[in-house]
């Protein structure tokens, strides 16, 4: 018995790093997951790589900037598996730059995919959870949403803004039946922070009271836990998942 077992899930940016170990444990679990990416290569590659795992994955490429993409892929998951039970809105990219220097696309091309993207993925698939009066959203900001971080504004700016959707969708979709929480990891050793110095990433570790940096199953056990039955009566919540680093 998983404990996903016949559920329906969309994870967004589920090619690589912390979206990854989410398709590899939701599939282990029980779920039938559909990973929804620009990385057709990779995508692609984990349907593979999971043929020889426990549980079944398939992937659309989308854009979760565009509207039209992101409508016609919940349409053919909904028409393929009959409903759709969760949405990990796990996809995001950085563009960092100090405010003097962030150029006005930088800022673009991360509110687009980070907030933008998180309204049309939830904008196509509320629907179909609300006409079965059920289902889970989870949302990923960040750390840097609740604190604030240099070199951020545009990152900062997208994850602030993902716990605010997250609150006003728990008060308008929980009375559907839907759940909408949010995970906020700390600095979580996947490509994304590869663009961060070591220097930084070594003080990071120091100032956490668990010593480490975070692994992409860290998050992943989070999202499982906000999607599965245990979670019934959290909505609205914002789960810190980042060692106390800020405490
Ligand atoms: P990653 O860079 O390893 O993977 C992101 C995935 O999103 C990639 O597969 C990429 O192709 C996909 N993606 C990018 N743009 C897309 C678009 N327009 N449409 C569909 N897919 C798109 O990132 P990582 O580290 O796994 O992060 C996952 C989430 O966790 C992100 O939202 C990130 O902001 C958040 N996060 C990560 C932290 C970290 O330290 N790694 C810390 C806090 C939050």
């Amino acid at each position: 018995m998983g404990r996903l077992d016949n559920k329906v899930a969309i994870i967004t940016g589920g090619a690589q790093g912390i979206g990854k170990e989410a398709v590899i444990k939701f599939a282990s679990e029980g779920a039938t997951v559909v990973i929804w990416d620009v990385n057709g290569e990779k995508g692609n590659a984990l349907v593979d790589e999971m043929k020889t795992k426990d549980g079944q994955a398939h992937f659309s490429k989308v854009d979760i900037t565009d509207i039209n993409s992101t409508n016609d892929a919940a349409k053919s998951v909904a028409e393929k598996f009959k409903k759709i039970d969760i949405l990990i809105n796990n996809a995001g990219i950085t563009r960092d730059a100090s405010l003097l220097k962030m150029t006005p696309d930088q800022w673009k091309q991360v509110i687009d995919v980070n907030l933008t993207g998180v309204f049309n993925c939830t904008k196509s698939v509320s629907p179909y959870m609300v006409e079965k009066g059920k289902g889970k959203i989870i949302n990923t900001s960040s750390v840097v949403g609740i604190y604030g971080n240099f070199g951020q504004t545009n990152y900062v700016a997208s994850k602030a803004g993902i716990i605010g959707m997250t609150k006003v969708w728990a008060r308008e979709l929980g009375r559907k039946g839907i759940n909408v929480n949010a995970v906020a990891p700390g600095f979580i050793a996947t490509e994304m922070v590869q663009t961060v110095p070591e220097k930084i990433l070594e003080n990071i570790k120091e100032k956490t009271p668990l010593g480490r940096l975070g692994n992409p199953e860290d998050i992943a056990n989070a999202y499982l836990f906000l999607a599965s039955e245990e979670a019934n009566f959290v909505n609205g919540a914002v789960l810190s998942v980042d060692g106390g680093l800020v405490l």
